[in-house]
């Protein structure tokens, strides 16, 4: 939810920071501020709305000091405002946080009798009290930091420097992410990967109730009992550049341009054609253990579980297990039906969403084989779970979801055939045909990016609309809940996503002439192609205006439509992969046209690491 970063070196710290925050301000971005120590004396920016307004402040005042941290704020407790943005300073003592404090306020109420006085609505300054305090009693600043913690109930990414020792930053965590970038003469901290590619590939993924102690010629870490601990570095092959725009007006649009790159890189090296196989690096369940697999469960939120709805499909059709698919954040709050023969797949594009990491570790504990579908190596999602398919996309900045989707239905393609073929449900020969269509897929989507002008066209023609309904039918009706949440997520137009044959059970009384209805329609009679042809002529009958998704060649549909969208044919289960990519240019060309801000929609932010 909220962005962190920290720098200790020989360097200016505050413009290392600015520029981390601007890589991390998909995660918040109603305020942001850092604190900066030189000279032992602290000091703190801060300024309301987006980063260029501290980036400003910033450049005409630069705080010197070549130790601080910095922060990007999603507002959980208190408004935006420069108060309430991070960091929080108390008597020397600056800290920026990320997560809540669940028992904020009998805390508050317990230093406010002892003389405290808050200067934010905030949860967080409680910390920079609570550690001032511990320092006064005597503790050096590490283990105030462990001391503070101890008296706090919640989650964190906790970043603290203190002016009385300016040569370190104390940072902890626990079940909210923290980085440590590793580098000669200088260190570095931050929530997610980005903001430090620019400085250095090597990380350290902190685990829950770890503590470090970051210098610029060190970095210590110490495990929850406060016993130093040995955390293996990671090199991360992302380069910078994956995190520009690359002279796209939008990380979004950057985004879904990537997709065909995306998903070849997903595939490449886990296809094995000639097998008629599939190799996932770590799979480690045994063939018997998958062979006695009853049921699949998904736990995923937004996006990631409508590419779980487009999966059931896929498992069930390759692998014939039964397979459910549930909102993390339902399963979580139940008491579901959890058996060892249970295979548990959580689907996260951050790895770090609360609620689906709750789900899986709920899962674990009831005795389910618990595996995920994440774009975050190192990600508290994936080291949660035995085994992991990263889904290649590299870095995805924009909020609204695009390449780690269609990524995410790649992999749970790549796991219903490898499930299948151990569970002896596909020969080799039909592995080998569906693998086939998969390596094709990159292609079709580059074909589809061509059809932009086109969508950028329909977009113009309804900018203006005050609801939009998609429907779709078999695979595509979870292309239909994207296509929705896209659009209402980035354009604020409200949006449904129906299967088609419930439209005569309730929506279809919304059809009038003011309402665009996109229909995704493929020709292929395993999608109830005849059927969706019924719906089209339902809503114009109404005189709701039809944008059709529809094949090359399909002139039937396209003489029914009033807008046409043409795709390449695809295979059933894979036609989902190329179908999305128009609705998501749809949905960002409509948010485009309106003004709205594309990479950074309001109220949103990229990883839910709270309920
Ligand atoms: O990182 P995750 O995939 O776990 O995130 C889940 C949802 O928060 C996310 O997909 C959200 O719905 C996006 N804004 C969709 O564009």
């Amino acid at each position: 939810m909220c962005g962190i970063v920290g720098y200790v070196g020989d360097k200016e710290s505050a413009p290392i920071l600015v520029s981390g925050l601007k890589k991390l301000e998909y995660r918040g971005y109603d305020s942001a501020g850092v604190a900066v120590v030189g000279r032992n004396q602290l000091n703190v920016v801060r300024a309301t709305g987006k980063l260029r307004n501290l980036e400003n402040r910033v450049v005409a005042e630069p705080p010197a000091g070549t130790i601080g941290i910095g922060h990007t704020r999603w507002a959980t407790h208190g408004r935006p405002s420069d108060e309430n943005a991070h960091p929080h300073a108390y008597r020397g003592v600056a800290v920026v946080h990320n997560g809540i404090i669940e028992n904020h306020l009998a805390l508050k109420e317990e230093l406010g009798g002892s003389g405290h006085v808050f200067s934010s609505e905030t949860d967080s300054e409680v910390f920079a009290h609570l550690i001032a305090d511990e320092q006064e009693r005597g503790l050096e600043l590490k283990d105030a930091v462990r001391a503070a913690v101890a008296r706090v109930r919640g989650t964190y990414a906790l970043a603290v420097v203190c002016a009385q020792d300016p040569s370190r930053i104390v940072c902890t965590k626990d079940a909210s992410p923290m980085v440590l970038g590793l580098s000669v003469g200088q260190n570095f901290l931050a929530s997610d990967v980005p903001a430090l590619l620019e400085h250095t590939r090597d990380f350290v993924y902190m685990e829950e109730g770890d503590l470090a102690v970051l210098t610029a010629e060190k970095v210590e870490i110490f495990d929850r009992e406060g016993r130093p601990a040995n955390r293996p570095t990671r090199r991360i092959d992302w380069t910078p550049v994956m995190a520009e725009k690359g002279g796209h007006k939008h990380f979004m649009h950057k985004e879904i341009h990537e997709q065909p790159r995306a998903v070849a890189d997903t595939i490449r090296g886990r296809v094995l054609l000639s097998e008629g196989d599939v190799h996932l690096e770590g799979f480690g369940f045994t063939p018997e253990q998958v062979r006695a697999i009853t049921k699949v469960t998904v736990v995923a939120c937004g996006t990631s579980y409508h590419a779980g709805l487009a999966g059931k499909l896929m498992i069930e059709s390759l692998a014939r297990i039964p397979v459910e698919v549930e909102l993390a954040s339902e399963f979580r709050y139940r008491d579901p039906i959890v058996e060892p023969t249970h295979l548990c797949v959580a689907i996260s594009q951050s790895g770090e969403t609360a609620d689906t990491l709750a789900a899986i570790k709920e899962a674990r504990a009831r005795g389910a084989l618990a595996m995920s579908i994440c774009n975050v190596i190192g990600s508290a999602i994936t080291r949660e779970t035995a085994f992991s398919l990263i889904t290649n996309a590299g870095p995805e900045i924009g909020v609204a979801s695009t390449k780690a989707f269609t990524t995410q239905l790649v992999a749970l393609y790549l796991l219903g055939v490898k499930l299948g073929r151990l569970r002896g449900r596909l020969t080799v020969r039909e592995a080998q045909r569906r693998l086939t269509h998969l390596t094709e897929i990159p292609k079709l989507m580059e074909a589809v990016l061509r059809s932009e002008g086109a969508v950028k066209r329909i977009a113009q023609a309804f900018q203006a609309a005050q609801g939009f309904l998609f429907l779709g039918r078999g695979p595509m009706h979870s292309v239909a809940m994207e296509g929705a949440l896209k659009l209402k997520e980035i354009s604020y137009i409200h949006a449904e996503g129906y299967a088609g044959g419930e439209m005569k059970h309730g929506p279809i009384a919304l059809i009038d002439d003011k309402l665009p209805v996109v229909v995704i329609a493929p020709r292929d009679p395993q999608i109830a192609y005849e059927k969706i042809l019924g719906n089209i002529e339902e809503v114009r009958t109404r005189g709701g205006k039809v944008i059709a998704v529809l094949e090359e060649g399909d002139e039937q549909v396209r003489k029914l439509a009033d807008h046409a969208i043409v795709v390449p044919p695809a295979p059933a289960l894979l036609a989902p992969v190329v179908a999305t990519v128009p609705l998501q240019m749809l949905a960002y060309h409509v948010a485009d046209l309106r003004g709205n801000d594309v990479d950074q929609p309001r109220n949103l932010a990229k990883s839910v690491t709270v309920e």
